[in-house]
């Protein structure tokens, strides 16, 4: 995805928590800015994004965690500016439910083992600090949220 952002000229930083991923990212882009940062802490003073995108790491976070890292996007994001999260989520426990009936044991114990998103839960910790969400469902379990 960073690789798509530098290809369209956009000004990007790529964060991660893990100094092997971002190797990763680096050597398939060597012009690629990247930084060491952890969700809870983002290493930078307020306002200085206009859009934050993140994918596939929000589930690795507990609700908890997921409060303080959504406020620490607001905090680092510019005024009207953007948050974009792509990941594995349910819309509500009903949802959940109903996706589990179709899937194996060995195949919710994964799902069990991560921190899915509830679509409700977002909605009302970016409604806290006056953001609107939306989303769109890719498929069972894939959705796209943004946040303005
Ligand atoms: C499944 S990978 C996705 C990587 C990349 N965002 C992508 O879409 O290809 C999940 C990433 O989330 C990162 N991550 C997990 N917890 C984090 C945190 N608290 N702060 C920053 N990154 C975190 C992990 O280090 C890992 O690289």
């Amino acid at each position: 995805m960073s690789g798509k952002f530098l290809d369209k000229g956009y000004n990007i930083i790529a964060i991660d928590q893990s100094i092997e991923m971002l190797n990763v990212a680096k050597e398939k882009y060597p012009k690629l800015k990247v930084r060491l940062g952890d969700f809870l802490k983002i290493p930078y003073s307020n306002k200085t994004f206009d859009i934050i995108v993140s994918t596939y790491a929000f589930h690795h976070l507990n609700n908890n965690e997921k409060s303080i890292a959504i406020k620490e996007m607001a905090r680092v994001l510019e005024d009207n500016g953007k948050i974009v999260i792509g990941d594995l989520m349910f819309k509500s426990n009903k949802d959940k439910d109903n996706i589990f009936q179709k899937l194996t044991g060995e195949q919710i114990e994964e799902i069990n083992d991560e921190y899915y998103s509830y679509i409700d839960f977002l909605k009302s910790e970016f409604k806290e600090i006056n953001k609107e969400l939306k989303y769109t469902r890719i498929d069972n379990l894939i959705y796209v949220v943004e946040i303005q």
